[in-house]
């Protein structure tokens, strides 16, 4: 008998402040021309007032409990994945399993950026095999809106990113086989990770931090070194490389044509990315799922969101074969494939 990773359910959570790209047209000198020309952009969520990633991460992972049909005392392991967590440490997994009202389990946080979604189902999926973890959350969640520069120097910025979070609970089974490609058992079936830390400071944050004299001097609160950096050109070089490269590597290892996916998740940063990958697997449209025009770049949480949303709108169903793709800062890219 062989323990593997079946997704039970999955929940979405977005603040309701809709911002258009018009909305930003009045703070900076961009257009919704512009925004959704490059991007695919079309409006995003910020939140009001404070409001921190964990409370939405907590309205995300509720509502995937719900769907599950588990009781959150049965959660026996939660894996947290955000770049805007509430405090600077402890990071939100901690934060998660009190305001959610577990047991004492164990709570991790992945820092992988764009792709802490495909890391934190990498990462579950082999502590689920190993038999430590029977139901895991897996909670993304992002509040970026109060990190951004909404004047003219930081539109190349501001107007990518915006506030969400999705969340997934992930169940131990046990059966006589393992979930493959060809034999329709539901589960994870591979991940595939990759990392590249010498394009970190082609995005990032880059203070407060400890490589940071100071660490929140004057000159620190002065520059804009507190506030996302990106070269947006290279990092969609590399974007649509890792995506694509990634994309063809986990499906040559396990044997899998597209005419065989389903549905293919990628990240949301780019509509132009999204795109590029999809041309380079030989995909159909209507076999990728998109809704970056509705919320922007949501970070970590924007593939459980879009599961989420495929879910509830009939386009994602029990047994079809899915896969994810992401890439982010870090740099950080990854797959996971699973039959749904
Ligand atoms: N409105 C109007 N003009 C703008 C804006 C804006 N919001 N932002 C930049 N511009 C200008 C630039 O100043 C530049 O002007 P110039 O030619 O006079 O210098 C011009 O538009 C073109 O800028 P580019 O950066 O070349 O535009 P590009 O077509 O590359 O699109 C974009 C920019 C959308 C940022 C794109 O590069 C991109 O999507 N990059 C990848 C983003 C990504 O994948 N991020 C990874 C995930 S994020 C994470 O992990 C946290």
């Amino acid at each position: 008998m062989a323990l593997h990773t079946v997704v039970r359910g999955v929940g979405h959570f977005v603040p309701e402040q809709v911002v258009t790209n018009d909305d930003l047209a009045r703070l900076m000198d961009t257009s919704d021309e512009w925004i959704r020309e490059r991007t695919g952009i079309q409006e995003r969520r910020f939140v009001q007032n404070v409001t921190p990633a964990s409370e939405l991460g907590v309205h995300a992972a509720k509502l995937a409990i719900e769907q599950a049909g588990v009781s959150p005392t049965a959660v026996d392991y939660v894996i947290a994945a955000t770049l805007s967590p509430d405090y600077y440490f402890p990071g939100i997994g901690t934060l998660l399993q009190h305001k959610l009202g577990l047991q004492h389990v164990p709570a991790l946080d992945v820092r992988a950026q764009c792709s802490g979604l495909v890391y934190g189902l990498a990462v579950a999926d082999s502590l689920i095999r190993a038999g430590a973890a029977k139901t895991l959350l897996l909670v993304c969640a992002e509040v970026q809106s109060i990190v951004l520069d909404f004047s003219t120097s930081g539109r190349d910025t501001a107007v990518l990113f915006g506030d969400g979070a999705g969340a997934l609970v992930l169940a131990a089974e046990e059966g006589q086989s393992l979930p493959g490609p060809g034999n329709g058992v539901r589960g994870v079936i591979d991940s595939l990770l990759g990392s590249d830390g010498s394009g970190a400071e082609l995005l990032c944050v880059e203070a407060p931090g400890s490589g940071t004299p100071g660490f929140l001097s004057q000159e620190v609160v002065n520059s804009a070194k507190w506030r996302p950096r990106m070269d947006g050109r290279q990092v969609f070089k590399h974007a649509v490389t890792r995506m694509g490269d990634t994309a063809e590597a986990i499906l040559q290892r396990n044997g899998v044509g597209a005419e065989d996916i389903a549905l293919l998740i990628p990240h949301q940063a780019n509509l132009r990315i999204n795109e590029a990958v999809r041309e380079r697997l030989g995909l159909r449209p209507e076999q990728v799922f998109n809704n970056i025009e509705r919320y922007g770049n949501t970070t970590a949480a924007t593939i459980p969101i879009c599961m989420s949303e495929a879910v509830e709108q009939g386009r994602l169903k029990q047994g079809d074969l899915v896969l994810t793709l992401a890439f982010g800062a870090g740099f950080t890219w990854g797959a996971n494939l699973l039959r749904w």
